[in-house]
């Protein structure tokens, strides 16, 4: 995998838009597979900049969504779907015809998982995923310990992914829901291109494992190390446990100028 060391997060994600902008202009009709959290957030903002300037044309790009929260009533503003149609399909002008989604709030979850794949299939696969990174090394909700052949299932949360996105319900760990609908790490394996952006100092240890550490189901994550076209971005903080971090920053510097990411 190709690692690359920004000195910031806005960084990150000027680097990231510009090679999501470079796919449209090469595929105009591209599948991006967007992530939902904070990390990604300077992505969407340096692409809707790019869109604002014409620098890129989104008019026929979609999108797909990671993950989604369970039983969170439909329009909650922070089910996964609001969450990418509030970040990445308004900002963008995309249609809201252009995005999908796996259905959180229905009965029967098996249905919407095997849904969910067969709607990714039938849109010829993502052509660029955009991942985050948990604390501890998930990839969407993939949990540590979920087989890396693994398709879009239910999972559940654990406890620190709990207390880690209760910022986004006012602090209630409670009103956290301990249920998901994940692609599976065999899925997001499918994507053409994967692209993980860890930012601070919080994700420093589950990078250096991810990148340095064996392919292992305890750090889903890891499992980037098996896709023949993986990019991590991290900034400074993020990149502070990596042992070959001279390697990656010379390699940087030395990569021949047409070559994106
Ligand atoms: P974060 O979430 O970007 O909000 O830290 C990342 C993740 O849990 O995948």
């Amino acid at each position: 995998m190709e690692v690359v060391i920004v000195p910031d997060a806005a960084a990150g994600g000027e680097l990231i838009a510009e090679a999501v902008a470079a796919l449209l202009r090469r595929t105009p009709d591209a599948l991006l597979g967007v992530a939902t959290g904070s990390t990604p957030l300077p992505v969407y903002q340096a692409l809707a900049a790019k869109v604002r300037s014409g620098a890129v044309d989104v008019s026929r790009a979609r999108v797909c969504q990671l993950d989604e929260y369970v039983g969170l009533p439909a329009g909650h503003p922070e089910s996964y779907r609001s969450v990418v149609l509030r970040e990445v399909v308004a900002p963008l002008g995309l249609s809201p015809d252009a995005f999908l989604g796996p259905d959180g709030t229905g009965e029967d979850v098996l249905a919407a998982c095997e849904a969910y794949e067969a709607a990714l299939a039938a849109a010829g696969g993502v052509d660029l995923q955009l991942l985050g990174i948990g604390t501890d090394g998930h990839i969407g909700f993939n949990e540590p310990c979920s087989s890396l052949a693994s398709r879009t299932r239910i999972k559940t949360l654990t406890e620190q992914t709990r207390v880690d996105n209760a910022r986004f319900f006012g602090g209630d760990i409670e009103a956290v829901p301990h249920h998901v609908i994940t692609q599976g790490i065999g899925t997001i394996l499918d994507a053409r291109h994967l692209v993980l952006l860890a930012t601070g100092e919080g994700k420093a240890e589950a990078v250096a494992r991810t990148v340095e550490g064996p392919v292992a189901a305890i750090v889903p994550a890891s499992a980037l190390q098996l896709h023949p076209h993986a990019t991590v971005v991290v900034d400074e903080a993020a990149a502070s446990g990596l042992e070959l971090a001279p390697y990656f920053r010379a390699t940087r510097a030395a990569k021949p100028s047409w070559q994106g990411l």
